[in-house]
């Protein structure tokens, strides 16, 4: 009681304190970087742009043919990416003691989704929409990796993706901005923890830079070409987001925007990102992306395309090399201003002062403190719960699951039920010391576990590959099946079929899977299918017939745990689509926020001149937002403070959830808006704020949602964000085709 006021009191004084302390400490640094770059020859300058691989591996094409180390002690080389675990940074970082300056090198590694301990897949993740428990999934995997000597990890990728034949839709958060800036924002606070400098914090890096999702036809590194409204509108703010939450680094992309590719784009990183956002680290490049405007066929060789990516505003080079060759070069002749070099050197050093490795260059490689934390219990707990959190409950008949602990005998069926590394996905790191196959729970040992401690028999069978045209298993597959009470398939997409140049022209279920699942089907046993993959898939049969599906997508080191908690109803799914699943690839791209046009078509209705398909309707598979949940929920009593609402005023939206179910539960409320006529069309609809509640049975709860002029705002064909004003409809639903409760209101003048 007397706590409080002195707190108050104190709180102000203590905040100013800290803020004058980090005041301190900018100064402080920015001090030191001057007297370093005032002994550094131009050629050292450069040596602190340049990134190369470590020798043993490789995520890219390598074309260094030198010797790492004689780089290093000449000062050749600022950073390394692919050097993984404590012994390896500190023997590089040895080396780096060599050079004249003693600068230490950065490490980088692609942390995409958990470093030993591997968490679902960024998609899978955004599936959650549970904005804490990424939070914390990051967190997990830079505690790990900073244990481990490394600095930076290449994540979060905020690419907006509407096309899931590009392999890559598996590191973003799918198609939605205002979701995708939410798990941004997520992503960056959970690497950057308390900071940089902190033992368990990595520095984040925001690719790629930009519209890198949106290239032609699926197909990775492929061109883009956009109206600027709509990379503004639908690509940037993820970017923007992750900006905001603080991200210490960014890196371009390999497509080229509006013909210009985003590593030579000017634009982009000097307009946008490093002037009206004021983006204070650094860019790197992607892979190679800048020796490879040659053959974009920007420029004419490498040393214009050091000239052209330093100039745009990329202050690395990953791989390309041409900084190496050509920077100092360019400099000494003037065609690259000393301070544009001097600029992009100060950005990189200063993250290294910030990270604190001038006062010691190993205080992240601890051998001990990597040890200690390197797959710890909890973040295996933490694994689990993210992985549960993430698996999408696409349809049920309400019946077979959860699996009830009485039944006698389970067949699980299926070429993704005993492979562990199939649920690992790509992107996952090797970690020496750790193998990393045995460290993850197959689906079948999770399964079992559970199954054994209920007295219940499980049956196996493989049935078929996941590719090839073999069917010889299917009769082995069908006689376990008859012998069971449940039947639980699970088939899907191989590990290495997602990721980086794995774009695919056909997303249905490879080989003969879909068959496998139609025979199983014909024994009329209950049916459940578990569906793994780094992408929606098209699986329009199984979505046609089958009553239980469930997408499992790639879980992680605890993927088996988790698909066991949910088939027995442990955990409550609660996992949402944050991506169309289209019916067929002849509809890509589908998403939930186009355009209504002028001639909207009405699904299910034979209709003439109407934008829509003679053989499709428009509508995907399984909606953006869409999931379901062992228990149901109701919406009632849609409340808005005003219909007419003052320019400078906040709406609030209040409604009423009910579990209507016999379990506890979660439910992602979902909040929609339309504005109806606006100088420039406005989408059908537009997540604008969802909240997550957890309700007991018949337990009722109050959601309540703030609308302010931001969530009414767009940009005009002048690139201006404006609120125009006029009427909207407001649409609350579970999902973005399931809307319970509208209204309509009027921003005034
Ligand atoms: C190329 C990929 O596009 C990028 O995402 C990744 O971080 C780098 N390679 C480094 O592995």
């Amino acid at each position: 009681m007397t706590l409080r006021p002195l707190f108050r009191t104190l709180l102000p004084i203590l905040l100013s304190f800290t803020a004058g302390m980090a005041r301190a400490e900018t100064a402080d640094i920015e001090r030191r970087l001057d007297a370093l770059m005032a002994q550094m020859t131009l050629e050292e300058k450069v040596g602190q742009l340049n990134i190369l691989s470590g020798e043993t591996l490789a995520t890219g094409p390598v074309t260094f043919k030198g010797d790492h180390a004689t780089e290093i002690r000449a000062g050749r080389i600022g950073a390394m990416l692919n050097v993984v675990g404590v012994n390896s940074t500190r023997q590089y970082q040895a080396l780096a003691r060599q050079s004249r300056l003693k600068i230490p090198l950065l490490f980088g590694q692609d942390v995409i989704h958990g470093y030993a301990t591997t968490f679902p897949i960024p998609l899978a993740e955004a599936a959650s929409w549970d904005l804490p428990a990424i939070e914390r999934s990051a967190r997990v995997a830079a505690t790990e990796a900073a244990s481990a000597g490394i600095h930076w990890t290449f994540a979060p990728m905020v690419d907006i993706a509407r096309d899931p034949r590009w392999g890559r839709v598996m590191e973003g958060a799918g198609e939605d901005p205002y979701l995708g800036s939410r798990i941004a924002a997520a992503r960056v606070r959970g690497f950057q923890g308390r900071g940089l400098g902190e033992l368990d914090a990595v520095m984040a890096c925001v690719k790629h830079f930009a519209a890198y999702g949106a290239a032609v036809g699926g197909r990775d590194y492929n061109s883009v070409d956009m109206s600027e409204r709509q990379l503004f509108e639908t690509y940037l703010p993820p970017f923007k987001a992750a900006a905001e939450a603080g991200a210490a680094t960014f890196m371009n992309s390999f497509n080229d925007l509006n013909g210009v590719p985003a590593t030579g784009n000017r634009h982009l990183q000097r307009d946008i990102l490093k002037g009206q956002w004021g983006f204070t680290g650094f860019v790197v490049s992607d892979w190679g992306s800048m020796g490879e405007m040659v053959t974009h066929g920007y420029v004419k060789d490498d040393k214009a395309a050091a000239e052209a990516s330093i100039l745009a505003g990329s202050d690395m080079d990953m791989e390309s090399q041409v900084y190496g060759k050509h920077l100092a070069e360019l400099v000494k002749e003037g065609r690259v201003p000393m301070a544009t070099l001097d600029d992009a050197v100060r950005r990189v050093l200063r993250k290294k002062f910030e990270l604190g490795l001038f006062d010691d260059a190993d205080r992240f490689a601890d051998a001990a403190r990597e040890r200690s934390t390197v797959g710890r219990p909890e973040f295996r707990q933490a694994a689990r719960e993210m992985a549960a959190k993430s698996i999408v409950l696409l349809k049920s008949d309400g019946r077979t699951l959860p699996l009830s602990p009485r039944l006698k005998t389970i067949a699980f069926i299926g070429p993704m039920v005993k492979p562990a590394r199939g649920n690992r996905g790509g992107w996952s790191v090797s970690v020496p010391g750790h193998d990393a196959d045995r460290e993850t729970v197959s689906q079948w040992q999770g399964l079992a576990e559970r199954a054994k401690a209920n007295g219940t028999r499980l049956l196996y069978a493989k049935g078929a590959d996941m590719m090839g045209s073999d069917r010889s298993g299917f009769a082995e597959a069908v006689r376990v099946a008859r012998q069971a009470d449940v039947v639980v398939v699970s088939v899907g997409e191989s590990w290495d079929w997602s990721a980086e140049a794995k774009s695919r022209s056909d997303i249905g279920l490879p080989g003969v899977q879909e068959d496998l699942v139609k025979a199983l089907h014909a024994t009329g046993k209950p049916l459940v299918v578990l569906l793994s993959a780094g992408r929606p898939m098209v699986f329009d049969w199984i979505a046609e017939h089958v009553p239980n599906v469930a997408y499992t997508w790639w879980l992680g080191s605890e993927a088996g745990h988790a698909i066991a908690d949910v088939l027995y109803g442990d955990h409550n799914p609660s996992a949402r689509l944050p991506i169309s699943f289209p019916r067929s690839v002849g509809q890509i791209p589908v998403y939930y926020n186009h355009f209504n046009t002028g001639r909207p078509a009405t699904d299910g209705k034979q209709e003439e001149f109407k934008s829509g398909y003679i053989d499709s309707p428009n509508a995907p598979r399984f909606a953006f937002g869409h999931g379901l949940s062992y228990t149901s929920f109701a919406y009632a009593g849609l409340r808005l403070s005003t219909t007419r609402l003052g320019a400078r005023d906040t709406l609030t939206v209040s409604l009423d959830v009910r579990n209507t179910g016999e379990r506890a539960g979660d439910e992602v409320v979902q909040l929609y808006l339309r504005d109806r006529v606006a100088s420039v069309v406005r989408p059908v609809k537009e997540l604008k704020d969802f909240q997550r509640v957890h309700l007991a049975p018949g337990e009722v709860r109050t959601v309540s949602f703030q609308v302010d002029r931001d969530k009414l705002s767009f940009f005009n064909d002048k690139l201006q964000w404006v609120a125009e004003p006029g009427e909207f409809d407001l649409m609350v639903g579970a999902a973005s085709d399931d809307i319970r409760l509208s209204a309509r209101f009027e921003l005034l003048e």
